[in-house]
């Protein structure tokens, strides 16, 4: 098991003995905006290629609390800190010039950090040769806004947050429709460089909406951005740094080209996505077999990518109608039983969303790379999230959760990525 994984684990004595005093005077900013010289477009939601990269990334609903406020977005995140920023390349996409954007959620704009031409872009930083139509997009990380809280254990939220970002390109995606190839294999190291983040912030991975152009051949476009602060505070966290240099260059990886088959309705995925939100308890509302069935279908279905990893799926059934209690995986029971209230304990005893829901997910995998299957993870959370929600089904991310518990439960020893929670 990845060391850091195994130092990063929840057991019942460490959330106890180590509990998390938040200080709120150096709580980090959740947004990253250019310095106004660099070119910015609004974004039209009138506009096809607009209203896509809206839904994305988009800021869609606005919380209020007394002397707080603050607003929530298509793509959940752990605590609400969002960790990632998103970039894309642009080439040859109507109503949207050709060159490197970086996307600002806060006022929805997209800034226009630098050109490029016929010859030159992004294309040789993902492994490609040859000049790619379409959109090429870099998920990165600025680990402070989640270490802030989450301290040594905030990478595997960066990570899962930005697998959630990736799930949001493939949804949106869909309303095209395209298909979305993710790439784990990048040249991370010149890339960080050249956006200037200067360790406080590093790619993860990308996303390809893109086809070649046949004959086309580009070079690695050159440019070196300024420092731009992301966080307002930061403190380096040595432990996370080394987890992040030590998982930046994939070894061994498997091509997944199989693509994803989804059956969604393109207004009412768009209405899905637009009003997608996490349900903060459950009220032990059953769903149905068929709803089940639908929902796994939708989350098992392939990730296009570079470098795939497999991830394992564990469903506890607490409430679905005419099926048995027990632990599912791969279609059939691996323990029948009712499982409810442990479900509940183990997701750090977070009983109104895994006790209360219908079907409580654990993730697991053993997998080599760590960025990959971890984001892999997080893209599995994020189909969990719309295809739940496509059927009025409420769901929930957790990301603490007692690891070796889980392990024991489930019945294997693999590194416990995610849990998340669905029901009525
Ligand atoms: C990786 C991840 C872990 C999360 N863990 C928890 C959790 O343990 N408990 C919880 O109540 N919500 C959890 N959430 C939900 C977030 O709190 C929620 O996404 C965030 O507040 C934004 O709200 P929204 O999803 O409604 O837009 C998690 C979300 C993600 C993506």
């Amino acid at each position: 098991m990845f060391w850091y994984h195994e130092q990063t684990k929840h057991t019942y004595e460490s959330v106890r003995t180590h509990p998390n005093y938040l200080d709120w005077e150096s709580q980090p900013s959740t947004y990253k905006n250019y310095p106004d010289t660099y070119p910015k477009r609004r974004l039209d939601l009138e506009k096809k290629e607009d209203h896509f990269l809206y839904h994305i990334a988009g800021l869609t609903a606005k919380k209020s609390y007394p002397g707080v406020e603050y607003y929530l977005r298509t793509n959940p995140s752990a605590g609400a800190l969002y960790p990632n920023e998103l970039y894309f390349q642009a080439r040859g996409i109507e109503e949207v010039e050709d060159g490197i954007y970086h996307y600002e959620v806060s006022t929805h704009s997209i800034t226009l950090l630098a050109p490029i031409s016929a010859k030159e872009g992004l294309e040789p930083y993902l492994g490609y040769d040859v000049a790619m139509q379409g959109y090429l997009f870099l998920a990165s990380a600025v680990y402070y806004r989640s270490s802030w809280k989450y301290k040594n254990r905030a990478f595997r939220y960066c990570l899962l947050d930005a697998g959630h970002l990736l799930g949001s390109i493939e949804a949106a995606a869909l309303l095209k429709p395209h298909a979305v190839q993710m790439r784990y294999i990048l040249d991370r190291k010149k890339l960080n460089l050249m956006f200037g983040f200067e360790k406080r912030e590093w790619f993860l991975s990308g996303a390809v909406m893109a086809v070649p152009i046949k004959d086309q051949k580009v070079q690695a476009i050159e440019f070196s951005l300024p420092f731009v602060d992301a966080s307002g505070t930061f403190e380096p966290n040595f432990l996370i740094e080394r987890a992040y240099t030590e998982t930046m260059h994939p070894i061994g990886c498997k091509k997944a080209i199989q693509a994803p088959k989804f059956t969604y309705q393109t207004s009412k995925l768009q209405e899905t996505i637009f009003t997608r939100r996490s349900q903060r308890e459950f009220k032990g509302g059953a769903i149905t077999k068929g709803q089940f069935h639908y929902i796994i279908e939708a989350i098992t279905q392939p990730v296009l990518s570079d470098c795939d990893e497999e991830v394992s799926v564990y469903a506890v059934l607490n409430r679905v109608l005419d099926m048995p209690l027990g632990i599912h995986k791969d279609d059939t029971f691996i323990k029948y039983g009712d499982f409810a209230k442990e479900a509940g304990y183990l997701c750090l005893e977070q009983y109104s969303l895994a006790q209360q829901g219908a079907v409580t997910f654990f993730l697991t995998s053993k997998g080599k790379n760590y960025q990959a299957l971890y984001q892999k993870a997080g893209i599995i959370g994020h189909r969990l999230y719309i295809a739940s929600l496509y059927l009025g089904i409420g769901c929930s991310g957790i990301g603490a959760y007692y690891d070796d518990e889980v392990n024991t439960f489930v019945g294997n020893d693999e590194m416990v990525l995610y849990a998340l929670a669905i029901g009525k």
